[in-house]
């Protein structure tokens, strides 16, 4: 395994746990939902099934990309696969690139597999990556669905990161090729309708949005002692509340996937109010496995389960459509922000 590689992926947990903050900064409070006074429903009604990738799934969220990479995240790629399984969600491994390149870094994305042998594995791999990598990261764990990252704000902090950044023809090469769906995500930065543009042009389907106010890859690249300092980046991006309404127009071209800085139920039900397809999350996940490890892992998905069904249930949602229906209210600077974006 290389060490340098495998230190980064440690450090990003290490400062990405020290920098979690339980009230990040989503957006999702911008948004506010009126109370249904006479749902006329009962909670065993509620379906609250979804597609992640354009494949079923029972849950419209999942633990999206971390870990793998070094023996610590191997350990820590188990414990979210361990919750994953028992209690039915989707997990998307971190990025498999070390282990295209170095194959007993392996291991370390396979042990998610194992762990869950009939679930919903996602695989993982840098916009940088061509078709070759692509296809031996799904053969890798078996994946049902491959995401690859656009994170060049991380790898423009990051002194050994790329700064190449011609990624579209490779991007088309493998959506056109490669035998899973394949979800393009940010990291944290969001994506933005001109981007949305682009990638609809090179048939890309599946998008997870990943909008700024959660993890943070400007504050934790500026955290690893680099010697240039880039903390003018630490606050650029949208929001998952602005990447969701910037996306509307192309609502019929992709399959959203909603992350940045999800909290709880009630940011999930709003994801899913303004269009997205399914919800997934990193911080909050990767914060409670390492506090309360598996155990309460699976209790806070337990509950997140149980609440998002009780919020449609309050709203008189049967299904994810009824919930594209429910009125929502912008606050002022998102009005501002929808009026100034199309
Ligand atoms: C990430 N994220 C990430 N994304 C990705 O596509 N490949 C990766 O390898 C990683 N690595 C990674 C490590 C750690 C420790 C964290 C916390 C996150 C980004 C992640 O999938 C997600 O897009 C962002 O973290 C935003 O969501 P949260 O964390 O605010 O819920």
């Amino acid at each position: 395994m290389d060490q340098r590689h495998a230190h980064r992926k440690d450090e990003h947990v290490f400062i990405a746990e020290k920098q979690f903050n339980p009230q990040s900064n989503n957006g999702l409070d911008q948004i506010r939902i009126l109370p249904n006074n006479l749902p006329e429903i009962a909670i065993e009604e509620v379906d609250y099934s979804t597609s992640i990738a354009g494949k079923k799934s029972d849950i419209p969220f999942f633990i999206n990309a971390m870990s793998g990479g070094s023996p610590s995240t191997t350990k820590l790629n188990q414990k979210l696969a361990l919750a994953a399984k028992q209690t039915g969600l989707a997990m998307a491994t971190g990025s498999q690139s070390i282990a295209v390149k170095f194959p007993d870094a392996s291991t370390s994305f396979q042990i998610v597999r194992d762990t869950m042998p009939n679930g919903f594995v996602i695989g993982n791999l840098g916009a940088g990556n061509d078709l070759y990598a692509a296809k031996k990261a799904v053969k890798m764990i078996s994946a049902d669905a491959l995401e690859i990252h656009l994170n060049a704000i991380q790898e423009i902090i990051m002194p050994e990161g790329d700064r190449n950044f011609y990624w579209r023809e490779k991007i088309a090469d493998i959506v056109a090729n490669v035998d899973v769906p394949v979800i393009i995500k940010e990291v944290g930065f969001g994506i933005s309708p001109a981007t949305l543009k682009k990638l609809k042009e090179i048939n890309v389907r599946f998008v997870d949005l990943s909008g700024y106010g959660g993890t943070n890859f400007a504050k934790i690249e500026n955290q690893r002692l680099h010697t240039e300092n880039f903390d003018c980046l630490n606050d650029f991006g949208m929001n998952i509340a602005e990447c969701l309404i910037a996306s509307k127009p192309y609502a019929n071209d992709f399959s959203f996937t909603a992350s940045g800085g999800i909290r709880n139920a009630l940011d999930i039900v709003k994801c899913l109010c303004l269009g997205a397809d399914n919800v997934g999350i990193s911080g909050l996940f990767l914060h409670t496995v390492l506090k309360e490890d598996v155990t309460g892992l699976v209790k806070q998905i337990e509950d997140l389960k149980h609440q998002v069904k009780s919020i449609m249930t309050i709203l008189g949602c049967h299904n994810i459509s009824e919930l594209r229906k429910v009125h929502t209210i912008l606050s002022k600077d998102l009005l501002n922000f929808k009026n100034q974006i199309y």
